[in-house]
């Protein structure tokens, strides 16, 4: 919208950066399907009812009984020092060693982001991103006004040969990226988790371009099925920043995430964390230490990704029965998403009222790419409903998509291929 135009009156007023910094049409959707009559399949909330609230209770007064006082004062902005000691825990058992110096404890792994992004993107800078990928992180890049380089995917995640041309391109004009950011297992929105061989040449050509990389994994945790390949960071210590999180192996509502990286890059946070909010919350930290320390945190994981399985089993079969032949899905090991790819003709976005009006909701593709891409795609969640609402969900679903095609009169539609992006559209 022009300025001129705006009912803002102090339009005039805020900083070049407000300009790039994006609604989160996410956050927007799902405000308006929170409504109890429609199925959101639109959400990406972990199934946080899973947790028994007794044991919570229980974290929660034993933190108060041990050391309420510290528990309700100022902490250090690198964090609890002895959640650091879980997290640790934590990374080891998806195989990466990690030390109490190499963490720094974020509010949740968004905050790390925007540290990240912060303390790395000047306006102008390149930074370079998989196509489709996490709005939040879109969020916090663009408002730093870099120019984002999209690499599409494949089912093995990001292709390396739109990835090579990228870095060779930019290398020629005298120009690097300052990081690749990537989503490595079950990526949000896709689903799609880097192969192993992928993971070894994404380093491989990091190391090339001199490139660092931003490892974002809120979800290796949560997998149902086939093998975890080894996280970037577990392979190169040096180039790697790792984003972790609690929200989905624990809370989301406790806000507790972490940056694992080099130390010359983790003092840099520090100093930007020191100035964003001193420190994330003594409390919350001290009854998630709790919590990981007393309670079964392994078998929580556990129930959560049984319960996941058999919803994202649910959401394929009832693809499977009412989609079949009309459009194509990811089919992901682990993680919370679905991403389905309609007939190239139809514009999810323009959809959604239908879809509303049939009282199910989903998230249209095009908000998960920074320029343009992914219209006939949309995001769908299965960690958070029931697999019979599920099952309703997609069924309604698919009487719209298959309404938009009777309407479109097409008959001969093609059905795109996933990671149909455009390979490396610059900002
Ligand atoms: C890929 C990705 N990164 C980061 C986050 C933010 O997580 P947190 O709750 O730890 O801030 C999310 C949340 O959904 C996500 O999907």
């Amino acid at each position: 919208m022009s300025p001129r135009f705006t009912l803002d009156p102090f339009i005039d007023r805020y900083a070049q950066r407000t300009q790039s910094m994006l609604s989160s049409e996410i956050r927007d959707l799902l405000a308006v399907t929170a409504r109890p009559d429609i199925i959101s399949l639109a959400g990406g909330l972990p199934f946080t009812q899973a947790l028994d609230p007794e044991t919570i209770m229980r974290s929660v007064r034993r933190v108060l009984a041990e050391d309420h006082a510290a528990a309700l004062q100022y902490g250090p902005t690198d964090g609890f020092a002895p959640l650091k000691h879980c997290i640790i825990e934590v990374m080891r058992e998806e195989g990466t060693p990690c030390y109490p110096e190499d963490l720094i404890i974020t509010n949740g792994a968004q905050q790390g982001l925007e540290m990240i992004s912060k303390i790395f993107i000047n306006p102008g800078d390149h930074i370079i991103t998989e196509a489709p990928t996490y709005v939040g992180a879109l969020n916090s890049f663009l408002s730093y006004q870099p120019r984002v380089h999209t690499i599409p995917m494949d089912e093995n995640g990001m292709i390396l040969d739109g990835l090579r041309e990228v870095l060779s391109g930019l290398s020629a004009e005298g120009a690097m990226a300052k990081f690749i950011y990537t989503i490595p297992n079950f990526q949000n929105p896709a689903g799609i988790t880097l192969s192993s061989e992928r993971r070894f040449g994404l380093l491989e050509l990091a190391n090339d371009y001199d490139c660092l990389i931003v490892e974002d994994n809120p979800y290796g945790m949560l997998r149902f099925g086939g093998t975890a390949a080894p996280t970037l960071r577990s392979l190169d210590e040096s180039r790697v920043i790792y984003l972790g999180t609690m929200s989905k192996i624990f809370s989301a509502g406790m806000r507790i995430g972490w940056v694992a990286a080099p130390h010359a890059i983790l003092d840099k946070v520090v100093l930007a964390k020191q100035s964003a909010d001193l420190a994330t919350s003594t409390f919350t930290q001290m009854v998630a230490h709790s919590y990981f320390t007393s309670e079964d945190w392994r078998g929580q994981v556990g129930q959560l990704v049984e319960i996941y399985r058999s919803r994202r089993d649910a959401m394929l079969s009832a693809l499977e029965e009412h989609l079949s032949g009309i459009a194509e899905w990811t089919h992901p090991e682990g993680g919370l998403f679905v991403w389905v790819i309609l007939p190239d003709f139809i514009k999810a976005s323009e959809m959604l009222a239908a879809a509303l009006d049939a009282k199910v909701a989903y998230v249209p593709g095009d908000g998960f790419y920074p320029h343009r891409g992914g219209e006939n795609c949309m995001r769908l969640n299965f960690s958070y409903s029931d697999i019979e609402t599920i099952h309703e969900g997609i069924k309604r679903l698919a009487k719209v998509v298959k309404r938009e095609i009777s309407l479109a009169g097409s008959l001969g539609f093609k059905v795109p291929r996933p990671g149909e992006a455009p390979p490396h559209d610059e900002q």
